[in-house]
């Protein structure tokens, strides 16, 4: 399925014998996160929850709106390369004050079934949509995790494709969207350490609340990191997982990165090497798009805020990272392109989601928490895991991982679709595509599933010449541990 002409892959999976995998970290699934006097309570209740933009809170947003401050304008000539163009701003002030159709709006929003249930200490909430099927079709559970400044609302135009009968599948797929424990009307954790691990043992134990054990899974942005360690933590309990944004930190694939500076050929398909090449318009991007990263890992809740208290200030830094996350090079239009991909509805829907949850704060500290010395010292991307991976890699998303260099980590890959379009907030820009996507991957991870039954007892999942390779290095690495 994938070309094996890339020989520093052979290397890099050689020097991975003599690294040790990292232990699994202890998991505790009942690691408490909420308030310490609601631990006698542990309310197991689901509860329907219903998203209200009420006239008290709609009255003073529209204060602070009406009432900024007149913007700095921007530097001569200049488009969005210095921050969100400020002659921009007012337009949308006035959109979002006067125009924004709140109660229409929060209709749609409450268009699927919404519930909270408490999980070790914290309300999660989640959308949850079970489709109704004919007689001897199977519904299978997919739980799907958004990032940051994004929210669940992003998988609604996903939905009705995913929920939908099909007469060419057996099964329909029952969407679970949950907001990430800290975002949108999720309570975030009230003391320090709740990092993307923890969120991946939380929303696991959401399923199991809701009665599924096994389930698929889909994430984008930090959803997806979540996932890869739910996927590493529970590898009997994830059936197959799905990524719009496939990444591994570890040393390994570090080294091959740079390798690859010199030799593309060595890592990357010619195709798509002017995604990781040349090295050094990578970091550029990088550091000149990622302050409110460094921003937000070291000290979240001084810039939270401004956030939390001027709406005019949200919307500039949601709308900055939400242009270049779309196409890098829209930080040259002063409007940054938003309007050629989303609605004015959609866009605003998103800042409503953080400013009536009151949650800008509480999201914004899954940098500190994930991007910390603790979780790096886990080095969870180090540990490979044994649940098929789907990836979906976009033409502007942040960054391109060649697929033998996420086998490292998944070494069940077992699809890699490259679209030469889309930038990082897929969901919203091309739901379509990345909703038949998911399918494709549930279908063959079905498929995988089922053969896999039939054949007991086969540690590695052999899906490519790679891999059998990689197995058989393996072996010989157990002979040479038991000759030593
Ligand atoms: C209105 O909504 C806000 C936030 O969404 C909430 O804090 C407040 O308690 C609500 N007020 C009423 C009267 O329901
Ligand atoms: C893998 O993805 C490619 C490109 O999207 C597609 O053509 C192919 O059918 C997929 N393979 C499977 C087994 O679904």
């Amino acid at each position: 399925m994938f070309s094996n002409n890339e020989s520093l892959s052979l290397l890099i999976s050689f020097l991975s014998l003599f690294i040790q995998t990292p232990p699994l970290p202890e998991i505790n699934v009942n690691e408490w996160w909420g308030p310490r006097h609601l631990k006698s309570i542990q309310d197991t209740s689901i509860r329907p929850f219903v998203v209200e933009f009420n006239a008290s809170m709609i009255a003073d947003l529209r204060h602070r709106l009406r009432n900024t401050r007149q913007m700095t304008p921007p530097l001569e000539g200049t488009g969005s390369e210095y921050g969100f163009n400020t002659k921009e701003i007012p337009r949308w002030l006035r959109y979002w004050a006067e125009e924004y159709p709140y109660q229409d709006r929060v209709v749609e929003i409450n268009k699927y079934p919404q519930y909270k249930t408490n999980i070790q200490g914290l309300d999660v909430h989640f959308v949850r949509v079970i489709p109704k099927v004919p007689i001897g079709i199977e519904v299978v559970p997919l739980l799907v995790l958004h990032g940051w400044p994004s929210s669940y609302l992003d998988f609604y135009a996903l939905i009705p494709v995913l929920t939908s009968v099909s007469p060419h599948r057996d099964f329909v797929i029952e969407v679970i969207a949950a907001s990430l424990p800290g975002f949108a009307f999720s309570d975030g954790a009230v003391r320090p350490g709740f990092g993307v691990d923890k969120m991946a043992v939380v929303l696991r134990n959401l399923m199991h609340r809701l009665g599924h054990k096994k389930f698929y899974t889909h994430g984008a942005d930090w959803g997806s990191v979540v996932m890869s360690n739910m996927a590493t933590f529970f590898p009997n309990e994830v059936l197959g997982y799905h990524s719009s944004m496939p990444t591994i930190f570890s040393p390994l694939q570090a080294f091959a990165r740079i390798v690859g500076d010199y030799f593309p050929s060595l890592v990357v398909r010619p195709e798509v090497a002017d995604r990781m090449y040349p090295l050094s318009n990578f970091l550029s991007k990088i550091v000149r798009e990622s302050g409110y990263f460094h921003l937000q890992a070291t000290k979240p809740d001084t810039v939270d805020i401004a956030l939390t208290d001027s709406p005019a200030g949200l919307l500039a830094y949601f709308f900055e990272k939400i242009s270049v996350g779309t196409r890098e090079y829209y930080q040259h239009r002063a409007d940054g392109g938003l309007e050629l991909h989303y609605t004015k509805e959609q866009l605003v829907d998103n800042l409503m989601v953080y400013w009536a949850s009151d949650s800008v704060a509480t999201a914004g500290r899954i940098y500190a928490d994930s991007f910390s010395p603790r979780y790096f010292s886990l080095r969870t991307d180090s540990i490979p895991s044994s649940v098929p991976a789907w990836i979906l890699q976009a033409k502007y998303e942040i960054s391109y991982i060649p697929p033998w260099m996420y086998k490292l980590k998944f070494p069940n890959l077992v699809n890699e679709t490259v679209l030469d379009t889309g930038g990082h907030f897929l969901a919203l820009e091309l739901p379509v595509v990345l909703a038949e996507d998911i399918v494709r991957a549930v279908v063959e991870f079905r498929r995988l599933q089922h053969k896999g039954k039939k054949k007991e007892g086969r540690n590695c999942e052999v899906n490519s010449d790679f891999v059998d390779l990689l197995c058989l290095l393996q072996f010989y690495k157990v002979i040479n541990l038991l000759c030593i």
